[in-house]
């Protein structure tokens, strides 16, 4: 018998088209660091607590100055709507009902208006094109919509290849489920290619020409951590991209604590990649993170529909709250001293 978490991919797999399943699996190039990220979670031992009263576990945590119920959220994933009709709205509602955050991505197929009309708290994640400027119809409608945050993925100067066993996606998805959110013809516009030129002078631009917070995606480095918050980042999010860009690098788990040391609590932390469990979420706060973030798991559960992403989180809640519990902590500032040294050497 395994989890109903654990067993979260192979039922989507049974569900979905196969192109579609295997564009939300893949890894870039040899997909080692797509087959390395969960197995570097489970590298970290605990050293729990005892004696302690844990009879009221509160997993809630602040974010960018607001309360979430959730020590999670969703990380921007594309293409939601080939996954399931109702994708982004779907997401949103059972993430609303959960109190937790979204991230939409910037190539969401669904209208930014309809998914702050959930009432869901949301923030836009942005890659910025080679022409800055013509990003700027696709903010100023997140900002309107009601997005809190905005959050700059910097680790796709170019997308990472990835070989499609079979058909790729790309040859059968219906183009009106991506890219919603820009004007007719963007992509055809010169300068809409993705910036190869970012830099931290990027994230004042972004700041001013939004008025939002600006969270750094895709930082693996502890200087470079250091750099997008002396640049003003707002917080700081460890990613590899699901291992979708380039290949071979390390392991979040691993990547993350030299990040928190450097950021200390000048920005937040966040940190996604192989999140699949309750323990890998106190794994990844016990480290140090102030949230963790899930790609590939709420988009197998929307593949159920809104119930699905529900259950996710319902079960994600008894998982981490039950991990609490037996490693003596009553809330996540409590488990930053679990994690016995050293960890496991990574695969
Ligand atoms: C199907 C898919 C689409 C993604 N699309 C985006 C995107 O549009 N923008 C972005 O910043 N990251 C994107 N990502 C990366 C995720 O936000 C996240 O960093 C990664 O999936 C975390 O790893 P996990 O899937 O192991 O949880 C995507 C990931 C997947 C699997």
């Amino acid at each position: 018998m395994t989890s109903w978490l654990a067993g979260l991919e192979e039922r989507a797999r049974a569900v979905l088209p196969a192109p579609v399943h295997e564009y939300v699996a893949q890894g870039a190039r040899e997909s080692v660091s797509t087959g390395e990220a969960r197995p570097a979670w489970a590298a970290h031992r605990f050293s729990p607590h005892v004696l302690r009263d844990v009879t009221d576990v509160d997993l809630g945590v602040e974010l960018l100055g607001r309360r979430s119920e959730l020590p999670w959220g969703v990380a921007p994933t594309t293409l939601q709507r080939a996954v399931h009709p109702d994708g982004e709205l779907a997401m949103a509602r059972a993430t609303a009902a959960a109190g937790g955050l979204m991230v939409v991505s910037s190539n969401a197929g669904t209208p930014f208006a309809d998914i702050g009309a959930t009432g869901v708290r949301w923030w836009v994640q942005a890659y910025l094109p080679a022409d800055r400027t013509l990003a700027e119809p696709m903010l100023a409608r997140a900002v309107e919509a009601g997005a809190e945050a905005v959050v700059l993925t910097v680790d796709t100067p170019v997308v990472g290849t990835k070989h499609a066993v079979g058909e790729s996606i790309w040859a059968t998805v219906d183009p009106a489920l991506v890219r919603v959110n820009f004007g007719p013809g963007h992509e055809e516009r010169p300068g809409a290619d993705k910036a190869t030129d970012l830099g931290p002078h990027d994230l004042d631009w972004l700041r001013e020409s939004t008025g939002l917070p600006v969270v750094v995606k895709g930082v693996l480095r502890p200087d470079d951590a250091r750099r997008c918050v002396d640049a003003g980042a707002s917080a700081v999010w460890v990613s590899n991209h699901g291992g979708r860009q380039l290949d071979r690098v390390l392991p979040t788990a691993v990547a993350l604590p030299p990040v928190v040391a450097a950021v200390g609590d000048d920005a937040e932390v966040y940190v996604d990649g192989g999140l699949r469990s309750g323990l890998d979420v106190l794994a990844a706060l016990a480290a140090g993170a102030d949230a963790v973030f899930l790609g590939r798991p709420p988009v197998w559960a929307l593949a159920e529909g809104e119930e699905g992403v529900a259950r996710l989180h319902a079960e994600l809640v008894e998982e981490t709250v039950e991990a609490l519990r037996l490693a003596g902590c009553r809330r996540v500032a409590d488990t930053r001293d679990l994690l016995a040294a050293p960890a496991l050497p990574a695969p």
